[in-house]
């Protein structure tokens, strides 16, 4: 496979997990391109291309021919200088050369306009019952700020690194946050916990949570206790970029929200949750990142392309 197809796949594979509806994607995918197509020449190359087949702005091939066949993949949760250094001496010292690093959080590009994939989140919410009008209203103003904060980032950093080592760079965010929330829907649903427990237990059966709570960052109850009954379960807060607005947890019990199973969660929104009294738990950030990326990452080992996991990544197959 290419970088290209490699990145293709992601957005496929993204799309078809997407938690609004692949057929609500494609649809505001397919109104973007009739909106590109009415621009003036001049606004049509300044507009960013990726855009009118990928919905998700935080996930980008960022350096590299693109046309590279890939043999060799390092794949990791947070890729800097030193993984791309590491992917280069891997390569040099012990002959396991590298043909494309893969991060899951974005860098460069799709760092900078990490909070255009945020708008996700109010559709998520939407499907799961709060109003539309108030999904996007308290959504607008973390957007404005996540867009505000990643400007004083050094963005590029990495992606100047891997210029310079030469080495093919690629960030596929959103799109395996995507495939981590379809699995655990499916799960949860299939499963139906009754109690904050009964979702413990059903997400250790996950390995890459198993292999967490070995290293001690296994699911956790952050609101509510075991014996706590689950009500509707909500999977807001796996994908859309980064973490909404805390002032969500109100309207969401508003709309009949019992409890919501996230990746991370900062105390000022736990605060705000059990004001709302929204049960909390918790999976884990690096295991559930680790399980949306080995959804994809299997695809690619079964066409052939070993995989060299790094940076937090719990590499576990499932074929
Ligand atoms: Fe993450």
């Amino acid at each position: 496979m290419t970088v290209e197809q490699i990145y293709g796949l992601a957005i496929k594979m993204g799309i078809g997990a997407d938690l609004r509806g692949q057929k609500t994607v494609l649809s505001q995918l397919k109104k973007l391109n009739e909106r590109f197509k009415k621009l003036s020449p001049e606004k049509k190359e300044k507009f960013d291309k990726d855009r009118l087949f990928n919905p998700y702005s935080d996930s980008r091939v960022l350096s590299g021919n693109p046309d590279k066949e890939v043999k060799r993949v390092m794949a990791g949760i947070d890729i800097d200088t030193s993984e791309l250094l590491m992917a280069r001496y891997l390569g040099d010292q012990y002959d396991k050369k590298i043909d494309l690093v893969i991060s899951h959080h974005p860098s460069g590009v799709a760092l900078a306009d990490l909070s255009a994939v945020m708008h996700l989140q109010a559709d998520v919410l939407n499907r799961y019952g709060v109003p539309i009008n108030i999904a996007e209203g308290v959504m607008k103003p973390r957007i404005s700020e996540v867009a505000r904060g990643v400007l004083a980032i050094n963005h590029n950093k990495a992606v100047d690194a891997a210029k310079l080592l030469g080495m093919s760079f690629i960030c596929i965010h959103t799109c395996c946050d995507n495939l981590a929330a379809g699995f655990l829907d499916k799960k949860i649903k299939k499963d139906n916990p009754q109690t904050l427990a009964e979702i413990l237990k059903s997400l250790k059966e996950i390995p890459e949570y198993r292999e967490a709570g070995k290293q001690k960052s296994g699911p956790k109850i952050f609101v509510g206790n075991a014996g706590s009954r689950v009500g509707k379960i909500v999977l807001s807060e796996i994908t859309g970029g980064t973490s909404g607005s805390k002032e969500i947890y109100e309207k969401m019990a508003n709309a009949g929200v019992g409890t919501v199973i996230g990746m991370h969660m900062k105390d000022e929104y736990r605060a705000e949750a059990e004001k709302a009294h929204v049960n909390v738990v918790i999976a884990g950030h690096m295991s559930t990142d680790s399980l949306g990326m080995n959804l994809f990452l299997d695809e690619l080992e079964k066409k052939g392309i070993e995989i060299i996991p790094c940076s937090g990544l719990i590499r576990m197959k499932r074929f």
